[in-house]
């Protein structure tokens, strides 16, 4: 029996291993591709300048040929950014914060695109909410790709709500939009790796966001209907300490 534990300890001290290895040399792996990546499309870019003014038919075709791989080069790129933010998802650096403060601070940055897209924003955040450990920039990272996912789901506009409020022991981030919502296959998959009903979506949006709140030791949970909408709930867990303090008071 206890032979059986060690043997599957150290089979999972080696999987650990192998994945943290996996892991770097893809990291590593994207940064390395990024950099020249880079240069090919400032040379492109420039190439476009020298060809968008020449009416030669010949020269047209080629700045159109040029414009393709411009388009593909931004594809790659935002691939591999969003490859690195999901590696990078782990990594916390912690500060105990105001779960509302965040919220807002986010609303500010995000309500001109809202928009921009005919979507209202309607906050309803609880007041006296315990505060909460966060990772700020990996917050709003999160946000950006749930929101942007909401805006998406509603290409005619529509209503996009914000619900804070504290259910020990957590604190609670909702999000529900009036957008297309998922179906059943969809919602089973969203949060794989790559997967993405979307033309040119890299499938990372979601990976990361989970990744974000598990790291955080939180919960990401999700219903959704076809043509009725979709709620994402993000459980953050309560500090002991402020447990503490609140039960105190
Ligand atoms: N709020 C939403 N409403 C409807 N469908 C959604 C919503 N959020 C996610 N989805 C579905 O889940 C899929 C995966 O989402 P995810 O954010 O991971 O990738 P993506 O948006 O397709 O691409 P990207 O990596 O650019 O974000 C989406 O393609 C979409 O089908
Ligand atoms: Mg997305």
């Amino acid at each position: 029996m206890s032979t059986t534990v060690l043997a599957n300890e150290t089979s999972a001290e080696r999987w650990k291993e192998q994945f943290t290895e996996i892991a770097t040399l893809a990291g590593g792996l994207a940064h390395e591709i990024r950099n020249p990546l880079s240069t090919i499309r400032l040379n492109l870019e420039l190439l476009d300048e020298d060809l968008r003014d020449d009416t030669n038919p010949q020269s047209r075709r080629n700045c159109q040929k040029v414009q393709t791989v411009l388009r593909e080069c931004g594809h790659l790129e935002q691939i591999l950014n969003d490859f690195l933010q999901f590696a990078r998802a782990h990594a916390l650096h912690l500060e105990r914060v105001s779960l509302n403060e965040e919220v807002r601070r986010f609303l500010d940055f995000f309500s001109a695109q809202a928009e921009d897209s005919g979507v209202d924003i309607s906050p309803h955040l609880a007041a006296h909410l315990p505060e909460i450990d966060l990772d700020p920039q990996l917050f709003r990272q999160l946000f950006l790709n749930l929101a942007s996912n909401a805006l998406q789901s509603m290409p005619q506009g529509g209503r996009f709500e914000v619900l804070t409020y504290e259910q020990p022991p957590w604190v609670v981030l909702e999000l529900i939009d009036t957008g297309c919502g998922m179906d059943e296959r969809t919602q089973q998959r969203m949060f794989e790796t790559f997967f993405s009903t979307k033309n040119g979506g890299s499938g990372l949006g979601l990976p990361t966001a989970r990744r974000i709140v598990q790291a955080h030791g939180g919960e990401i949970q999700c219903e959704s209907s076809p043509g009725a909408g979709t709620r994402f709930r993000i459980l953050w867990p309560i500090p002991a300490t402020e447990t503490d303090l609140n039960s105190a008071t």
